[in-house]
Formats: structure tokens, sequence, C-alpha cells
């Protein structure tokens, strides 16, 4: 029997350890006999590319918070049609390392900006896309920066500046999961990698599983 692919994402503040359990996600899902499809955004086409470098690299080009919704925004539109829409069509199991609840945590809960703005936008940049699974891993935003840069972060008044904007994206990161508990389940991501990963593959088994996809487990 032919099915539709899965889309999973994954989501939290900055060093969490996405990166880390995307790579076992996907390697564990070829060791089980698929292919899986493995996008991080912003990125994944050429435009998405390009709007990442201008998103990542600003330097000293300035961005509006507006500007950069609509770049992100403009990023995910193009990776939706291009790459992710066909792949779930062909069957594939599709890993994206962020997509749109990072716009609702950063854009929205954090930067400020409407969340009916964003919600509307999105879904216009999308076609109302909706990942089948988000796994969220929360962390305290110190134990993020110690893993990040192996410091605490200082004292000054810029450094609790960005501690407080991370603790807004954390916050607003829960509260989405609290709004929408059945799509987007946390992860503590405070134990060791193997410890995390272990919920993230019975997550990610569970939600295959329901959608009818095999696991060839050795
Ligand atoms: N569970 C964990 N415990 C301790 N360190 C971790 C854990 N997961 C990842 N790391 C380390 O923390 C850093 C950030 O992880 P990474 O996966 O790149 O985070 P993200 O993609 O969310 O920014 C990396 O150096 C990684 O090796
Ligand atoms: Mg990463």
């Amino acid at each position: 029997m032919k099915h539709q692919g899965v889309f999973i994402t994954l989501e939290g503040i900055d060093f969490c350890g996405k990166s880390t359990q995307a790579d076992m996600l996907v390697r564990h899902l070829k060791e089980c006999g698929h292919e899986p499809l493995f996008l991080r955004e912003p990125g994944g086409t050429a435009l998405s590319e390009k709007v990442r470098e201008i998103l990542l690299n600003r330097g000293d080009v300035d961005v509006t918070d507006r500007a950069e919704l609509l770049l992100f925004l403009a990023a995910r539109s193009q990776l939706v049609d291009e790459v992710i829409m066909p792949a779930i069509e062909s069957g594939r199991i599709v890993v994206c390392d962020r997509f749109y609840d990072s716009t609702y945590a950063y854009q929205g809960y954090a930067r400020g900006l409407p969340l009916d703005v964003i919600t509307e936008m999105n879904t216009f940049a999308t076609f109302g896309l909706v990942p089948d699974l988000t796994l969220l891993y929360d962390l305290a935003v110190e134990a993020a920066q110690q893993r990040g840069t192996g410091t605490v972060p200082a004292h000054d008044r810029l450094e609790k500046e960005k501690v407080d904007f991370h603790r807004r994206v954390r916050e607003g990161y829960l509260e989405l999961a609290s709004r929408d508990p059945d799509r987007i389940r946390v992860i503590d991501a405070d134990p060791d990698p193997a410890e995390v990963w272990k919920r993230t593959w019975e997550l990610t088994r569970q939600s295959l599983s329901e959608h009818g996809i095999e696991l060839d487990e050795k």
C-alpha cells in the first residue's frame, strides 16, 4: 500500500540540541530502510539559501522586524512549493530543522509582532501545510548558552537583553505547545544526547506508525 509521507519538524532555542537529534533521526531512519529528506530552515532551495545568507550574515545591513518576517516567509514559501510538498506527496519522510513554530517563537513571542498576522501570512506562504509531528527540545537558556559557547552569560546589559530575548523564545515555544499538544511534543533536552534520543525516537516511531509507515528496525 502506498502512503503519503510524513512531515516532522524540530524546534527549540539555539544550542538546545536540534541538529544533534535531527542527525540521529535521519541516520536511524536510513537504518530502518527509509530515504528521509533532511532540510533546515531557512534554506533548502537556491532562493531560500540566498535569503539565509542575508538573514544570518546581515553585517551592517539594517533589517526591520517586519522585513525579517517577510524574508523568512519568502524562504519558507519557496521551500514548501519546490521541495517539501513534492517529497511528502511522493511518500517520503521529511525532517526539517526549524519550521514555522520558529517564526511564532522568535518574531512573534520574542520580537512582539502580532501572532494573528503571522498566522495569516504563514498560511499564505505554506498553503496551510502543518507538520504531522513537531519535537520541541526544551532547555534553560543558560544551559543552552553553555553548550554553545562553553561559558555562562555575562551580566552586562547587552547580555541580559540577549538572555531575556531567548527566555521569551523559550516561553513562546512552551505556550505554542500548550495550545497544540497533539502536534507539538515537548522533550526535556537537558539529559545527555542518548537519553534525549530515546524520547525523539519513541515519539517519531509512534507518529510514523499512526501514518501507516512500516519500520524495518534491526
Ligand atoms: N543532550 C545534550 N547534552 C549535552 N550537549 C549536547 C546535547 N545535545 C547537543 N549537545 C551539544 O550542544 C551543542 C549544540 O547542539 P546542536 O545540536 O548544534 O544544537 P542546535 O541545533 O539546537 O543549535 C553541540 O556542541 C552539541 O554537541
Ligand atoms: Mg542547529
